[in-house]
């Protein structure tokens, strides 16, 4: 058994002096955590030599765990998954008793459904204990369509018995201005995480930007390896930080199509892909504030819908007035 390192800086790892440090905080590796996360490529990709890079991970690697597991060993792990809740207990039963941390939930739908509503919903739930289903962290919130609106968290967390000075105190807001500013405002990540304690990363909406900017079947590859890269980053933030993940997306009007719900996520099998839980969000017809939300894909849960209502108090459940 060799001693048992520590490392809290990118330069208390071995081999990592002042300019290599920099080089890797130019790729948007600022914690030993997203070090370990990184491939050697990515490294070389920054200037260092692969003989170093590859030193560098294998160490930073020894700080969390990264390596072939039993299957009883894996279980053990997925014990320190906790699950963040929406506010409603409905939604939360749909996908197995909340959102789940170290994954990419996706929430789709049509405008004006809800999705940023959860959004700012979950980033007040976030702050609760862990016994009210909260993650006792805060929130990171990538605003691509000028979304967020800080009087609707004072109005939820008034509603949930917090004060809404120190609830707005934990979220920190992101306004992205185009697709490149996205991806750098999730690469430069990282050290915020791990400041701030935030336990859930918010991406509304995730497409946007990227669908406006990238038209054209000639940009179409272009695009999706961007986005495939900007989501393979998220992931590792939630995978790295034990936190939830959220993404929204707008669908598509496409009758008599897609498990019949008359319309279609954009983005593709990328964002299919990368999306461990996908929840589609519809309006209940001639029932205000009403919502249906069906779970399309989960990876250990049936698929299935439930009903939960959004009112000026937030997501609460359709009883719950
Ligand atoms: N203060 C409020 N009280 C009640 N309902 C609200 C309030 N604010 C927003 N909503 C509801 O949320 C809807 C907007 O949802 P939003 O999350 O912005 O949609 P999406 O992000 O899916 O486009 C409004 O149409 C309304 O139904
Ligand atoms: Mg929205």
């Amino acid at each position: 058994m060799g001693v048992k390192r520590e490392y809290s800086d990118i330069e208390d790892l071995p081999r990592v002096g002042p300019s290599t440090a920099t080089k890797l905080r130019n790729m948007g590796f600022h914690t030993v955590e997203s070090v370990a996360m990184a491939t050697v490529e990515e490294l070389v990709e920054a200037g260092i030599p692969e003989k170093t890079a590859r030193m560098i991970i294998d160490e930073a690697r020894k700080v969390i765990r990264v390596e072939f597991l039993q299957a009883s060993e894996l279980l053990k792990l997925r014990e320190n998954i906790r699950k963040l809740t929406t506010g409603s207990r409905a939604l939360d039963e749909l996908v197995g008793g909340g959102l789940e941390t170290s994954t990419i939930t996706e929430l789709f739908g049509e405008f004006g459904t809800g999705k940023s509503q959860i959004c700012h919903q979950l980033c007040v739930n976030v702050q609760l204990s862990y016994e009210e289903g909260g993650l006792e962290g805060g929130a990171l919130y990538i605003d691509t369509e000028n979304s967020f609106r800080p009087n609707r968290i004072v109005d939820m967390a008034k509603y949930r018995g917090l004060d809404p000075d120190k609830v707005l105190e934990n979220i920190l807001v992101a306004p992205a201005y185009n697709s490149d500013h996205q991806m750098l405002l999730l690469e430069k990540a990282d050290e915020i995480i791990k400041k701030n304690n935030i336990k859930l990363v918010i991406i509304d909406s995730v497409m946007s930007h990227f669908r406006s900017e990238y038209l054209g079947r000639e940009l179409l590859a272009r695009r999706q390896q961007k986005l495939n890269k900007h989501l393979h980053r998220l992931e590792r933030l939630a995978t790295v930080f034990n936190a939830v993940a959220v993404v929204t997306n707008q669908v598509m009007s496409r009758p008599n199509d897609f498990f019949s719900m008359g319309a279609y996520p954009v983005g593709g099998h990328i964002i299919a892909h990368r999306s461990h839980t996908r929840i589609f969000i519809r309006k209940a017809h001639g029932k205000p504030g009403l919502r249906i939300a069906r779970l399309v894909v989960s990876l250990d849960r049936p698929e299935g819908e439930c009903v939960f209502r959004i009112t000026n108090e937030g997501v609460i459940d359709e009883e719950e007035v």
